[in-house]
């Protein structure tokens, strides 16, 4: 086996000063969405994935903007106040490269390429220089890669400044480069802008490396999409339909079923189990745990919940911040706000609003009612219309219902206030007083029936 040099140590450099006009918005191209993370973020996060010793971000328009919602990633800011092209951004950065790094130039606008694909990049340009490249059906505006009669690389030549035989070359520079940083300053200062777009062109160093004997790769990626480049809202939709493909093919690799893998979106991290089975317009955002056997309706949305083995959770249900234990039944209809505790075995049913509040195993609140800031025991046996009236207009306060306790239908329970273990409450009371264990509560007036009553009869006009 041939031993692969180690590559030298790595700073990258993200270009993010571009306008991107054709977005059409108020809000800097960089850092609009892709699933959960700015497109900034996402290029980020793959550039930390290559433990650089530093990422510099070339910013410029929308700047303030754009490094306050990055503050908290790991990365230098560095201004290019003028956008007098590739080169020149790249060139910003300059003063901070050490001679012995290797130099990863990446496009806040490009989100979605891999970091497989960049560490086999390094590789191929060992210390010298190596482009990412793409074959595309149509090359329309792309620096086309130009090579000898031999095959060897020898330049990029822009769409702009591209003779009619050069415009035909469907191999295109995707912009992501490498170079040897000691090579890389010189180049840089030696850059021209005399071209069609008056533009420092990072791709000049190309065949300056050419000239000056270094060795230059090229390392073609067959994924036209990983290497896309987001200009307007059409393309990041595009990209935002690849990207969420990835994820659910990696969860069907993973054992999971999905009814339509075109219609399940993720927008955080998500881990699954076996036999989870998926329904279609179901969104999953933020940290989600989801175990074995897990089933999930559709029109679901899950934020930030774990949900252990077995449990159902039935279709048009929200649930946020919440943990759902094993073979739990929640929905249809169901709103697990923050806070929500299901023990095992619990089910909370339709049209049921849970928040800040714990279920005990194997307890029920199944229709049309609402618990709030309160800790049912297990067993207990909640009868449709039930509110914890938790809220007096200024503060909360708590509902502690015991074992086994069974609450009638139509209750009010206005807190603070707690029901004893085994306890009955008659349906329609109003609860203001804490009701006594294994004894039947209830504030309903006595029924009568008045005889010989009779209906109004409706007067002739
Ligand atoms: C560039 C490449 C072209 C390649 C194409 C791939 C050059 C000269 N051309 O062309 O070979 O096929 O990308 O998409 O590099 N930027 C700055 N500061 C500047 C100019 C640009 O930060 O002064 C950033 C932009 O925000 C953008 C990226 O660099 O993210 C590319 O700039 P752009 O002007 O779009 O280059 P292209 O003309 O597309
Ligand atoms: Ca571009």
């Amino acid at each position: 086996m041939s031993e692969r040099p180690t590559p030298l140590p790595l700073v990258v450099v993200i270009l993010a000063a571009g306008q991107g006009t054709r977005m059409r918005s108020a809000i800097p191209k960089v850092l609009h969405k892709l699933a959960h993370l700015s497109l900034l973020e996402h290029v980020c996060r793959t550039a930390e994935s290559l433990q650089a010793d530093d990422i510099y971000v070339v910013y410029g328009h929308g700047g303030e903007q754009v490094r306050e919602s990055c503050r908290h990633l790991a990365c230098h800011w560095v201004e290019q106040d003028r956008q007098l092209g590739t080169g020149h951004a790249v060139n910003q950065v300059a003063p901070y490269i050490k001679d012995n790094q290797q130099v990863l130039v990446l496009y806040a606008d490009v989100p979605l390429v891999q970091a497989a694909t960049l560490q086999a990049l390094r590789h191929k340009a060992a210390d010298g220089l190596a482009l990412l490249t793409v074959e595309l059906d149509n090359p329309e505006g792309y620096g086309r890669i130009t090579r000898n009669q031999a095959g060897k690389l020898t330049g990029i030549v822009e769409h702009k400044d591209a003779s009619q035989a050069m415009l035909a070359i469907r191999e295109v520079n995707t912009g992501i480069l490498l170079a040897p940083a000691g090579k890389l300053g010189g180049w840089l200062a030696r850059l021209e802008n005399s071209n069609s777009q008056g533009e420092f062109y990072l791709t000049d160093i190309v065949a300056m490396a050419v000239e000056d004997g270094i060795a230059v790769e090229a390392l073609k990626t067959t994924n036209p999409l990983e290497v896309s480049g987001v200009n307007d809202r059409l393309q990041l939709a595009a990209l935002e339909r690849y990207y969420q493909r990835m994820n659910a093919e990696e969860l069907m690799q993973q054992g999971v079923t999905l009814r339509d893998p075109a219609r399940l979106d993720i927008r955080g991290e998500i881990s699954c189990g076996q036999d989870v089975i998926i329904d279609v317009n179901v969104i999953l955002e933020g940290k989600v745990s989801i175990g074995n056997n897990v089933r999930i309706g559709a029109n679901v949305i899950i934020r930030d919940c774990t949900i252990a083995d077995g449990a159902v959770i039935e279709a048009n249900s929200i649930l946020e911040k919440s943990e759902v234990g094993a073979g739990c039944c929640v929905g249809p209809f169901a709103r697990l706000r923050p806070g929500t505790r299901l023990a095992a075995k619990s089910k909370v049913g339709n049209f049921v609003e849970i928040k800040n509040a714990s279920i005990g195993e194997g307890s029920k609140v199944n229709h049309l009612s609402y618990i709030g800031d309160a800790t049912l025991g297990v067993g207990v046996n909640v009868g449709a219309g039930t509110i914890t009236c938790n809220y007096d207009g200024a503060n909360k306060h708590q509902t502690t219902i015991g074992d086994h306790a069974f609450i009638g239908s139509n209750t009010q329970l206005v807190a603070p206030v707690s029901v004893g273990k085994g306890a009955t409450i008659g349906a329609g009371s109003t609860i203001t007083k804490d009701a006594p264990a294994d004894a039947l509560t209830l504030t309903r007036a006595p029924q009568k029936t008045l005889s010989g009553w009779q209906r109004p009869v409706k007067k002739k006009e």
